[in-house]
């Protein structure tokens, strides 16, 4: 049912764009999320949102800036925020190109054009909805806050988007400023210059892997020396690893034999949020392999700048780290439970089932000993 009004949706987005008129498409977006289910208890959302999808049938490489996905730049109101996977993929319609969607349709939608593997997409996009997405309408903006995901949960939930800082946007992003400095979202041509540099002193020119693990460890060291708040534990200690390869994974060409990233492909995908021409995606699903390879180069433990000082950098022993990553999905549940310390109705039935569709996500990234928690009881 959600698929179904998503595409209207889509289509109605489509339609009122040409003709100009925005307002209508919050609106009816809204009423979209509404009207199909206010329940009697009187929460709106959807009800029953549907499980994540399974991997795809194929899985090799194929064209996938092909012609049923042109470009199109982002137009007033569209989200796009600190993910240049997510934010390519609205631009290119493999999501909706407001910057709004379901995770389903992301999870789709990563596999489809990324091959990003099916329990890996399950993780990041289920902690990424239960952080920063909007539980009821089961709808998540890949940017800032909008009106199109839908009437806001009780706070302290927020329904924020990608862009709120500390849940899973943080510090020491590649191409994207600390919150401490104003943006923490848009493409920083200071910081992508020094991507460049880099691939240009460790990689002939090219991000590979060795300059991944370089970068990782200098953008780390920007961050202690210049941002008094800085902080790196727990999910961004993972995403960031994580978010280091992706570049080698993601987006070189899937016909190439060497994984190494050249620089007008990285400013593509980076800044212009666009496929390089002809490009062809993964030839095998792929999640975060090099991550191991990366942090061997430098390792350095989860914890932040203290007493609002630079240079100031403690080891905090309480977040989770590779040598104990169910503590990571400690922390999430924690995380959850603060966002939602007493949901009711449609919104905690849905709460409970994407926490039990995320698990297996958990599982198959941290490892089977994560064994799953029902903070909210089972049904
Ligand atoms: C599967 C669902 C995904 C979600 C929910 C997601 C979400 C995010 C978020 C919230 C960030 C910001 C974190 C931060 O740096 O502070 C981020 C960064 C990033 N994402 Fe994604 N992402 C997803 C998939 C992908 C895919 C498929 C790619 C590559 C094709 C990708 C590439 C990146 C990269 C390279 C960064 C780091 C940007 C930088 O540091 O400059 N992501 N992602
Ligand atoms: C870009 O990043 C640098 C380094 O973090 C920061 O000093 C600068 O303010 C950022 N620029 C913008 C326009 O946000
Ligand atoms: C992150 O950026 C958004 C959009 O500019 C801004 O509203 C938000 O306050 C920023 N977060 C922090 C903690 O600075
Ligand atoms: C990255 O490229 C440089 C320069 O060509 C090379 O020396 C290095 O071995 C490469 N790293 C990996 C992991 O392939």
């Amino acid at each position: 049912m959600s698929r179904l009004f998503v595409l209207l949706t889509t289509l109605l987005a489509i339609l009122s764009a040409s003709l100009a008129f925005p307002n209508d498409v919050d609106l009816l977006k809204r009423q979209e999320v509404e009207d199909p289910s206010s329940s009697a208890d009187g929460t709106f959302g959807v009800l029953n949102p549907p499980p994540p999808p399974g991997p795809p049938k194929f899985t090799g490489t194929k064209l996938v800036h092909d012609r049923a996905h042109p470009w199109r730049p982002p137009r007033d109101g569209d989200e796009r925020g600190p993910c240049p996977g997510m934010n390519t993929l609205a631009s290119h319609g493999y999501i909706s190109r407001d910057g709004v969607a379901s995770p389903s349709e992301m999870i789709t939608a990563v596999q489809e054009a990324f091959n990003m593997e099916n329990k890996f997409a399950i993780f990041v996009t289920y902690l990424a909805h239960l952080l920063n997405g909007n539980i009821a309408s089961d709808l998540l903006s890949i940017g800032g806050k909008t009106r199109k995901t839908g009437p806001d949960p009780p706070p302290p939930a927020h329904a924020g988007g990608f862009n709120v800082h500390g849940t899973f946007e943080g510090d020491a992003g590649m191409t994207r400023a600390d919150a401490f400095f104003g943006d923490n979202h848009s493409f920083n041509q200071t910081l992508f210059d020094k991507l460049v540099e880099l691939s240009n002193r460790y990689g002939d020119g090219f991000y590979n892997l060795t300059v991944a693990g370089e970068l990782r460890s200098q953008v780390l060291q920007d961050s202690i020396a210049t941002n008094p708040e800085f902080s790196f534990k727990n999910v961004r200690y993972f995403t960031a690893y994580s978010e280091s390869v992706f570049p080698v994974n993601f987006f070189v060409d899937g016909r190439r034999t060497e994984k190494k990233l050249d620089m007008d492909s990285a400013r593509s995908f980076f800044k212009d949020m666009k496929f390089p021409p002809d490009f062809y995606r993964s030839a095998v699903p792929i999640a975060d392999q090099g991550l191991s390879e990366i942090y061997a180069m430098h390792p350095f433990l989860p914890g932040g700048n203290v007493d609002g000082k630079v240079n100031n950098f403690a080891v905090d022993p309480a977040s989770a780290d590779f040598t104990k990553p169910c503590a990571l999905y400690e922390d999430i549940l924690n995380t959850v439970k603060r966002l939602y310390p007493n949901p009711a109705g449609l919104l905690r039935r849905n709460l409970i089932k994407c926490l039990h569709d995320f698990h297996p996500g958990v599982a198959a990234v941290l490892g089977r000993d994560c064994v799953e928690q029902f903070p909210y009881g089972k049904k």
